[in-house]
């Protein structure tokens, strides 16, 4: 079973789909896929998590990203 270091949590709920959260989840994925990351991230789908206003919204670590994009992604990992 493997083993992550921090789970990225992207919310999929209507707001954060009408802002990109598809795109963005489709982002995230290929940064942790490369040689620095590998391996120790997971990303999980969610549903609204009440942030609509600032969506898209990412939560890395407990900490909430709104208005979340891959360069404010990737200052977290
Ligand atoms: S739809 Fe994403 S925070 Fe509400």
């Amino acid at each position: 079973m493997a083993t992550y270091r921090r789970f990225i949590f992207v919310c999929t709920g209507s707001d954060c789909k009408k802002s990109g959260c598809k795109v963005l989840q489709r982002e995230i994925k290929e940064l942790i896929q490369s040689e620095d990351h590998k391996g120790k991230f997971k990303v999980i789908k969610t549903k609204c998590m009440d942030f609509c206003k600032s969506a898209p919204t990412v939560v890395i670590n407990n900490e909430v990203i709104k208005k979340a994009d891959i360069s404010s992604i990737r200052k977290k990992l």
